[in-house]
């Protein structure tokens, strides 16, 4: 079986493999094709694979090219991990936002709608060749921001596009293991859209266990999402929010800690990668060690801002691994060999919540076979959090409607009526120094 990776050249694609590595049985993947748009990346990504894979004897092929049509002919499954505008771009994204004074970040506010709109033409493009040379291909989404990236793609590829993110996974283990709830017995009921989901509830043998989490102050103050929003505020909710609502509920600490850092997330990232991809290139350089302290480097330092901000400390360090390779090798393994799983993923809507209409993708438990990633139903949101995933949702719209026509005032009303853009002015200007920066935004004219 043939998986073919988009943005091949990336910095987790060894995440990936690594967990192919550990995959031994029937059906498995034997053949993975890496596609990038940077040679250099791509062979320094194949180098670490190379090294990854000494003394595993059934260990997938790896071949690598730059043209997108010969990597998709043939998947069976092609996982899109691509980043529009590099690091850099990223950089600029944190950087022209939290000089307006509001959110300069990855994927969420004023940040997340710039990205999504270099994102968006990209990733069409990608759809409507899958479904032109490989139409039977499953792909599975990783590129950000995930939920509108999948429904972009959606809109091409219908339910055979299926958008994942590692954090609901995290968030419902940090949440089941604080109760003592072995992993796997737990129901985690989980929903929103992606990066703005709240956990209602946990149930272990039919019983709801989050009440005694929320009653319990020792508790609530030994987990991460526990000391982020604090015992409070977590009450008030009755729900434990995913980690990125900090930036929602928190907007003005974020921002201005975001702010005073010397630099953004986007911009060490790049710095630090720029270093790791040279040193791969240099001549007998060790390229997995290498990768594996960056990676160490990386995540102990994930959203260091924020958590300092909250007083939340160190993220615990058995969360540093089973990340996103284990939900995408997991839903691979699911649909290849019809083994039923339940997965929280990116899906359509399909009327799970009521307020959205049916091609809203979102972020809901689903059960997982051969016929694809099916969203169970649940119980309605409350109002709050209907809002905000209304909100943000019409914000999405917005993007792809933008991508679709060009149009920069309609870039303009996606930034506008972001809940965490507080002006539309603001969202002029923004529109104004995101294209003059990115490229990947001449389209709007
Ligand atoms: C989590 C999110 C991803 C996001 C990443 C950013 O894993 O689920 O969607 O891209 O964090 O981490 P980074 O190390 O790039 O700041
Ligand atoms: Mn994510």
């Amino acid at each position: 079986m043939r998986l073919t990776i988009l943005g091949g050249g990336g910095f987790r694609v060894p995440l990936v493999y690594g967990a192919l590595l550990g995959d031994h049985a029937e059906g498995r993947v034997t053949r993975v094709v890496l596609h990038d748009v940077d040679a250099g990346r791509l062979r320094a990504i194949a180098r670490v694979l190379a090294e990854q894979a000494a003394g595993v004897p059934d260990a997938p092929a790896v071949t690598v090219t730059t043209d997108l049509d010969e990597a998709l002919r043939g998947a069976a499954f092609v996982f899109s991990a691509i980043r529009v505008g590099g690091l850099e771009g990223r950089a600029h994204d944190e950087r022209v936002a939290l000089a307006e004074g509001v959110l300069g970040q990855e994927t969420v506010g004023a940040g997340g709608v710039a990205y999504g709109l270099r994102t968006v033409p990209v990733a069409v493009d990608i759809a409507r060749r899958v479904a032109r040379l490989a139409p039977d291909a499953w792909v599975i989404n990783f590129t950000n921001p995930a939920g509108l990236v999948t429904e972009a793609m959606s809109r091409h590829l219908g339910d055979r596009v299926i958008g994942i993110c590692d954090s609901p996974v995290g968030l419902g283990r940090r949440v089941a293991r604080v109760l003592g709830a072995r992993p796997g017995e737990a129901w985690v009921d989980y929903v929103g859209l992606n990066h703005l989901g709240w956990v209602r509830g946990l149930r272990v043998a039919g019983r709801d266990e989050l009440p005694r989490l929320l009653a319990d102050p020792v508790l609530l103050g030994s987990f991460e999402e526990g000391r982020l929003f604090g015992a409070d505020w977590l009450r008030s909710l009755g729900a434990i929010p995913n980690e990125y609502l900090h930036y929602y509920y928190f907007t003005r600490e974020a921002v201005r800690a975001y702010r005073q850092a010397d630099r953004t997330r986007g911009a060490f990232l790049h710095d630090q990668q720029a270093r790791f991809y040279a040193g791969v290139a240099e001549p007998g350089a060790p390229a997995l060690e290498l990768w594996n302290r960056t990676r160490a480097e990386r995540e102990a330092t994930y959203m260091a801002e924020n958590r300092e901000t909250a007083g939340a400390g160190e993220r615990e360090d058995e969360d540093l691994s089973g990340g996103y390779e284990d939900v995408a090798l997991a839903l691979m393994r699911a649909i290849a060999r019809d083994e039923r799983a339940t997965l929280i993923l990116n899906v359509r809507n399909r009327g799970t919540l009521s307020p959205l209409d049916g091609d809203a993708v979102i972020e809901v438990p689903c059960l997982v076979d051969a016929s694809g990633a099916h969203p169970v139903s649940v119980d309605p949101l409350p109002d709050h959090a209907t809002g905000l995933v209304c909100a943000v949702k019409a914000v999405e719209r917005e993007v792809l409607a933008a991508a679709r026509s060009g149009s920069r005032a309609t870039a303009v009303k996606a930034f506008a009526l972001h809940p965490l853009v507080d002006s539309v002015n603001v969202a002029r200007r923004l529109v104004d120094g995101y294209t003059a920066v990115h490229p990947g935004l001449a389209y709007l004219g």
